[in-house]
């Protein structure tokens, strides 16, 4: 079957490295990870964590850019091409359905968390945040979210900012605004580390980080960090498969993702380099929990020397982060109108500008005047949340790498991946039967349905692998029949 003729290319090699980075470097990245980090133990959390991402984060992201580049589309019809290729069952471009959909869900609460960021670069300069007290910082987080049209208004902003860049196209609207934003986020977090350097508690910090006590390593964390591996990547919300899908041919698959990867951990790292000096100089608690970055850190800036200058640059790059992370979320979106159903991308962008706005308006009224109507126990805000990323996120990612694993004839993916034998090997090998085992247990631990601790028990896990290797090679005829045939 002859290649399909991709419709949108990069236009340089930088691109796709620019997008997918903006992309998985998030939220995720400078507030979750520095703050879990602390609450599971520092140095013993981080191994934990490069672990995962070099167990499932790594060969998913691979099987994900392959899927997009060989199927050249959005998720729903690359992996329909794929399928297609490979004489297999259409139904799995639900897959690709679902991720999409996923990742416009975390869109529509996304806009509202970078949207305080925004608001917050706004305030450190206009004076709202001249407060003495973590209390009374508090207290102006609640006033914010309390008022509709502030809260609403900040959040339309960051929503018009995203579909007018998706809008203008692969080349002249993401890859351009992207070739500016994210060595400006470089520059801002490098700024900050060095800032925190001279705060006096770098060391602090330091130590915070990384020091390593064996005694941490448990299943609760280990659970924290398979989940987060999964996060910060953005991995089965159709972001990374809709970039991957204008990667061109003769760029290397495994290179890229491992740049992606190193990138995304170190803004991780640096982040909390610049953001844990800052809060031990001032006598803080690293474990505030969600009011670290909004209420914590404002003050501590405040009682610094040239502390306004860098509380902007510190909310700035939050929310040049979250906008490259938004931008990702719609193109899967934006792609399918445009590939589907011809509609321009700029009219693509406004129809799914008005879906999000309708959806976007309900997490934000969770806030407010809609704070008591919790239909089945959660308000909106959270139940987008809960469905992403308990349910959809996973699930599409057992369903990917069972695709790639055991669907797809291994000519399509040893095509893609270009990988030599040995590295093609390990990657099936991880996709085929580790992955699948390791997310399957962080999904039911969501879920509440683990009932043992995977690092007391880890021969359980391993039997699991094991077991799944051997069944799965016994089984495989069987197992490709039933996931690839109609
Ligand atoms: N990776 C992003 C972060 O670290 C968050 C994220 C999760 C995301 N899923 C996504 C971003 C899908 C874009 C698309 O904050």
């Amino acid at each position: 079957m002859p290649r399909e003729t991709p419709k949108n290319l990069w236009r340089s090699r930088w691109g796709f490295l620019l997008a997918a980075t903006g992309s998985a470097v998030g939220l995720g990245n400078i507030w979750k990870f520095p703050y879990i980090t602390g609450e599971y133990g520092g140095g013993a959390f981080v191994l934990m964590y490069l672990a995962c991402i070099l167990a499932i984060g790594i060969p998913v992201m691979m099987t994900e850019i392959a899927i997009g580049r060989r199927g050249r589309g959005s998720p729903i019809d690359a992996i329909g091409r794929v399928v297609r290729e490979n004489g297999g069952n259409p139904l799995w471009r639900a897959v690709g359905g679902m991720a999409m959909l996923a990742g416009f869900m975390i869109l529509c609460f996304y806009v509202v968390v970078a949207g305080w960021a925004f608001a917050y670069t706004w305030k450190m300069l206009d004076g709202s945040l001249a407060a003495s007290s973590v209390e009374a910082l508090g207290g102006v987080f609640e006033a914010h979210n309390a008022n509709p049209w502030q809260l609403g208004g900040w959040s339309v902003l960051v929503a018009l900012l995203t579909l007018c860049i998706v809008g203008k196209g692969v080349q002249a609207g993401v890859e351009r605004s992207l070739r500016w934003m994210m060595p400006g986020l470089a520059v801002m977090l490098l700024a900050l580390v060095g800032y925190a350097f001279t705060s006096g508690s770098f060391k602090a910090g330091f130590d915070f980080l990384f020091h390593f006590d064996a005694s941490k390593i448990t299943g609760e964390a280990l659970l924290a960090a398979l989940g987060h591996a999964f996060f910060t990547l953005s991995l089965a919300s159709g972001a990374i498969l809709t970039y991957g899908s204008y990667i061109p041919d003769d760029q290397s698959i495994t290179r890229t993702t491992f740049m992606v990867v190193l990138c995304d951990t170190c803004v991780a790292l640096l982040a909390g380099l610049a953001i844990f000096p800052i809060i031990f100089a001032n006598g803080m608690s690293p474990s505030a929990g969600p009011g670290l970055i909004f209420m914590s850190l404002p003050l501590a800036f405040q009682q610094m020397p040239f502390g306004t200058v860098f509380g902007v640059l510190f909310f700035a790059m939050v929310s040049v982060a979250a906008l490259s992370s938004a931008i990702s979320m719609v193109e899967a979106s934006v792609a399918y109108l445009n590939e589907k159903h011809g509609i321009s991308r700029l009219k693509a962008a406004a129809a799914s500008g008005v879906v999000l706005l309708l959806i976007s308006l309900l997490a934000m009224l969770s806030f407010n005047l809609l704070a008591g109507w919790t239909p089945l126990g959660k308000n909106v805000f959270d139940w987008l949340d809960f469905l992403t990323s308990r349910w959809m996120m996973p699930l599409g990612g057992i369903f990917m790498v069972l695709l790639a694993g055991y669907a797809l004839r291994s000519e399509i993916m040893r095509d893609e991946l270009g990988l030599p034998p040995l590295g093609y090997a390990l990657w099936l090998f991880m996709v085929r039967y580790v992955s699948p085992v390791l997310i399957l247990m962080v999904f039911l631990h969501a879920l509440g349905w683990l009932g043992f601790d995977p690092v007391q028990r880890w021969y359980w896990i391993a039997g699991a692998i094991g077991a799944l290797a051997v069944l799965g090679e016994v089984l495989r005829p069987r197992i490709v029949q039933v996931l690839a045939e109609r």
